[in-house]
């Protein structure tokens, strides 16, 4: 897995918007599709430099990525780019198949070497996999697809690569015709026997393909970038979520667009029977069809589907604007608002006072660089108005901390009393602020008398109780009904004119119900009310009384900031009719651009609805590799928190999906999380919910898989590890190998160098069944001797710092992984998690033994490793002073390599060492660790003359042991420490110090014979 490069991919793929799968619907915790792709990918194909590798695997690595490859993109590099040592990467396959997965490019390289940034997008070759662009690119997405093939089919009996390579190409071939007959048929949504034959042909030259391809399941899929990523590669893609929500996102995500997203031509007659005259008048020139000249004889559609959501959105958009579009007036110009800025009010609890005021943290409205803008407080007696004003505000903030100061009479109201006035009477509503847009940006006003008028609540009574939730939200501290507000009903998160807007929507949105399915197949009819009932839910997700006006950026967000719903003091509300931010087009234009980005993939997804672990959900050893990304104790309530767009999808989808929306709110029971309201309040059976569902799951994945399980764990402490270790093992399943990546990394210049923190990690297993026990004894020489000869291999791969750990601990697990019991002297079973303290330790060891130093120059770099500057309890300080070294805490601490703090220790950084020790690495005997980082300190100061003489004392000649050691110290320091810099710096000198330093030697020569 070539990590870095997936992982600056993936910290990308976080900022990417159009097109984006995580544009169509809100879901927590979405793994980044480049580690989706490259996971699924390398599940499915074998290491070309394993012996068991089928010899038609190896020759078609070598006929796909090999040399003669036009420019041979898939060279492996001349020196590894992270490392600053000559470090070169062999032309093996092996390699070869890991720079097709990922690799930086050529610009990145050659700049990163000159110190100068390139954008992200460019970071990566645009021959690589996981390339954001390499979705839509045939090329690449050809060879991953022709390597799954070969490495799906060739074994014992298929050793002939090309001939499985003409059997690709025959059975893609297939599909392409068979879609383009069916694409060009006249009026194909007429489903006619012509139509019927030729959907027919596609349909089964796609299963065809799929047929002789492996199959992939997500037993979590969420928002469903596993199964989009497996299908993408043309495998056969299975998802399954409990939560209904989650499920109609895949559907809308994996399923949909793959199918119906395509090329349509429609006579003229049909398309105006369809859609209407007018529509016929604003299609563009350039679609029109013209048979022999004359006028135009029908339409070709790119995308069937986009032109249907969105011409059905904008219908359903014109029927609700007749409806209520008065209650959002235009101003006096006939500029129509794009949001109203909205305060919740209290009493002031001085009774001689008892003004209302607005509780308001802060006054600004947008808040820029170039551009402030400030709601101005003038309070008269028990008066308060507004003025808006540009400039910086000067004024204190009336909400802080824990109370209110009441701007009229200066009493302090403590949030309790507000609680209790929000508990009986709710609190007030207060439209301070009209938002517009400009030609010179958004402009903020006062409202008018009108709008006042039509904010009243009083005017709203239309609203209809079946379509509003009353359902009750669940209590916890993470959402408002948890926190003593007397918020406790999903319908509370709304103002009445919201409840207003969102209650037409899904009155309009019956209706076109209706008229679709009388007009089009029930399948497709579907498909397209579902995006509308997506499109209302991205309305009701920023137009909710708990979303946020984003001051710097002045746009509305969503509440879910933190996987929580907290209580908000003040929120914008959308004018949906409006055409920006908020407004219903502007949530049509992300659902159509996904449609449009997600079409072009041939296959589509299956997606289930229930929860996994149910052994028959496939056949034993059906399922060729499972890859998944399962949920992690309580990090987040999933079915909590949707329940905010399950109460919404009840009322506009549950006719067309009854069983998924037969319960009152989102299951909760089957949920595989940790959450102790859902267990009396109890933690311990909460943890033990977790663990046996998680146990129970993975074995059911072990009876359905015949191949590989890869799971991706958002999580790398001890106790992550311990859950899914136990998960997996006690699923007769074995973990064969795990990697790093890093989904967060920090946009720094010299982003490949430096410690990587993971912050997530993939780990292989086999379904493999075990066998025999063995003592404790036996399996640490075997995981020592397993680690050593793994430490090597990584390396040249290019692993390091905390990848090379995490890789090399996977390893280190197999190996005890593949016995039943491993017991110690006394006859009794060796826990998981102390297997996994000698798996970490012999890593650790088998890391620290390739530094050529001194023994407190291998802690010092070893435990940077493992904890970075962080504080660490001293038992395991004490273990590891012990693993494959000989060191007293105590003495570490004398020598300043360790500070103490109470009951913890902490490795010091460069400056607080010298400050103790200000002659530290003056003396040529002294450690390494010493000289480096005297050199380091010297470099820092900028006393050239000194660091020059100082390296010529050491001998830091070109090859010489130090620049090796600081080298493996960079790779291991946390990035964007002061020390990481300046080790980093210190190494891009290395030429020019090292001439120099050979030089000093001359010249002091000289200056001797001077002398003499
Ligand atoms: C970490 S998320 C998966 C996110 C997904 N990989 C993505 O990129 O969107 C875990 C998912 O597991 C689902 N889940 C929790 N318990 C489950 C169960 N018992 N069966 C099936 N799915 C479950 C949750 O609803 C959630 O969507």
């Amino acid at each position: 897995m070539p990590i870095r490069e997936v992982s600056v991919e993936s910290v990308r793929d976080k900022s990417i918007r159009h097109g984006h799968i995580s544009t169509l619907h809100l879901w927590w915790a979405r793994r980044p599709l480049p580690v989706c792709r490259a996971v699924v990918f390398a599940s499915l194909v074998p290491d070309p430099l394993d012996p068991e590798c089928p010899k038609a695997f190896r020759k078609a690595v070598d006929a796909i990525l090999g040399r003669s490859v036009s420019g041979d993109p898939y060279r492996p590099y001349e020196n590894i780019p992270w490392t600053v040592v000559d470090d070169p990467m062999e032309d093996n396959l092996r390699n070869r198949l890991m720079m097709f997965i990922g690799k930086f490019s050529d610009r990145f390289i050659q700049n990163e070497r000159v110190g100068k940034n390139t954008p992200v997008k460019d970071q990566i070759s645009e021959y690589s996999l996981i390339k954001w662009e390499s979705r839509h690119n045939k090329e690449v997405l050809h060879r991953a697809r022709k390597l799954i093939w070969v490495a799906y089919h060739s074994g014992s009996s298929h050793e002939d690569a090309d001939a499985l390579l003409t059997e690709y190409e025959q059975y893609w071939n297939k599909i392409e015709e068979a879609e383009s007959r069916y694409y060009t048929l006249i009026d194909r949504d007429r489903e006619t026997p012509k139509v019927q034959d030729a959907k027919l042909a596609v349909d089964e030259a796609i299963a065809a393909f799929q047929n002789r391809m492996p199959s992939v399941f997500d037993p979590f899929a969420g928002g469903g970038a596993i199964p989009l990523e497996a299908a993408r590669l043309g495998c056969r893609s299975y998802g399954n979520d409990l939560n209904p929500v989650a499920h109609i996102i895949q559907r809308g995500s994996v399923e949909f667009p793959q199918k119906f997203g395509k090329p349509i031509r429609f006579s003229r007659e049909r398309f105006i029977t369809r859609y209407g005259k007018e529509a016929w008048r604003n299609l563009p020139q350039e679609d029109l069809l013209y048979e022999n000249g004359g006028d135009a004889t029908g339409v070709y559609i790119a995308n069937r589907l986009a032109f249907d959501v969105d011409f059905y959105a904008r219908k359903l958009l014109k029927m609700a604007e007749e409806e209520i579009g008065h209650f959002y007036p235009e101003d006096e110009h006939g500029k129509k608002p794009i949001a109203y800025y909205w305060a919740r009010t209290a009493r002031c609890a001085n009774p001689s006072c008892r003004a209302e005021v607005p509780l308001l943290k802060q006054f600004y409205l947008c808040k820029k660089k170039d551009k402030k803008v400030y709601l101005k407080p003038i309070v008269e007696e028990k008066s308060i108005r507004f003025r808006i004003e540009y400039g910086t505000s000067n004024d204190e903030a009336w909400v802080e901390g824990n109370s209110l100061r009441c701007p009229c009479c200066g009493n302090i109201t403590p949030i309790k009393q507000i609680k209790e006035q929000s508990q009986k009477t709710g609190l007030g509503l207060w439209q301070i602020a009209v938002i517009e847009n400009s030609s010179s940006g958004k402009r903020y006003r006062l409202p008018n008398e009108e709008e006042l008028k039509l904010a009243k609540h009083e005017v709203i009574q239309k609203l209809d109780e079946s379509l509003i939730p009353q359902e009750d939200m669940i209590i916890t501290p993470d959402m408002v009904s948890g926190r003593g507000w007397g918020i406790t009903k999903w319908k509370d998160l709304f103002s009445p004119r919201q409840l207003l807007a969102i209650q037409t929507l899904i009155q309009k949105h019956s209706e076109i119900k209706q008229e679709l399915f009388a007009d089009v197949n029930d399948d497709y009819a579907q498909s397209v009310v579902t995006y509308l009932a997506i499109l209302i839910d991205r309305i009701v997700a920023i137009q909710t009384s708990f979303g946020r006006w984003h001051v710097g950026r002045e746009t509305l967000e969503h509440p879910f900031a933190r996987q929580a719903i907290p209580m908000i003091f003040d929120y914008p509300e959308a004018n949906i009719f409006s055409s920006t931010t908020g407004g219903f087009k502007n949530q049509l234009f992300w659902i159509v651009t996904y449609i449009d980005s997600e079409s072009w993939n041939h296959f589509h997804s299956v997606c289930n609805n229930s929860s996994s672990g149910d052994i028959n959900q496939f056949p034993h050893k059906s399922i060729t590799a499972t890859v998944t990304d399962p949920p992690y104790y309580d990090a987040i309530a999933y079915a909590d928190i949707s329940d905010f767009f399950y109460v919404w999808m009840k009322r506009t989808l549950a006719d067309m999906y009854p069983l998924n929306f037969a319960t009152p709110q989102t299951p909760k029971t089957e949920e595989c999380t940790a959450l102790k309201h859902h267990h009396s309040g109890e933690v311990k059976k909460a943890y033990q919910h977790f663990e046996n569902k998680l146990k129970n799951i993975f074995s059911a994945i072990e009876h359905q898989t015949s191949d590989i399980v890869s799971i991706m764990f958002a999580h790398q402490s001890t106790k992550a590890w311990t859950t899914l270790c136990n998960s997996i093992l006690g699923a007769n399943m074995n973990i064969t190998g795990s990697w790093a990546i890093d989904t967060e990394m920090a946009n720094r210049s010299v982003s490949i160098a430096g410690a990587a923190l993971a912050s997530s990690v993939t780990v292989s297993c086999r379904p493999t069944k075990k066998s025999g026990f063995a003592s404790f004894q036996e399996v640490r020489t075997a995981v020592t001797e397993v680690i050593r000869k793994e430490v090597k291999e990584l390396y040249d791969m290019g692993f390091r710092g905390a990848d090379l750990l995490t890789a090399c601990f996977g390893q280190a697990v197999s190996v005890f992984g593949a016995y039943e019991h491993v017991e110690k002297n006394d006859g009794s079973e060796v826990k998981v998690s102390e297997l996994l303290a000698l798996a970490r330790d012999a890593a650790f060891q088998a890391i620290i033994s390739d530094i050529e130093a001194d023994e407190y120059t291998r802690f010092y770099i070893g435990w940077c490793n493992l904890f970075g500057f962080t504080e660490t309890q001293h038992d395991e300080v004490r273990r590891v002073t012990q693993i494959g070294l000989s060191l007293d805490v105590s003495d570490l601490e004398q020598h300043h390599i360790l500070q103490k703090s109470g009951n913890s220790q902490q490795l010091m950084p460069l400056e607080d060492r010298i400050q103790y020790n200000p002659k530290l690495g003056t003396n040529k005997s002294e450690w390494m660790l010493n000289h480096i980082h005297r050199a380091m300190y010297l470099f820092n100061k900028g006393n050239r003359d000194m660091l020059i003489s100082h390296l010529h004392t050491i001998g830091a000649t070109n090859g010489s042991s130090f620049w090796r050691v600081l080298t493996s110290l960079s790779e291991v320091l946390p990035g964007g420490t002061d020390d990481f810099k300046a080790a980093s710096e210190l190494m891009a000198n290395q030429k020019n110090l090292v001439r120099e330093a050979l030089n000093y030697q001359a010249r002091q020569g000289e200056q001797s014979q001077l002398d003499l």
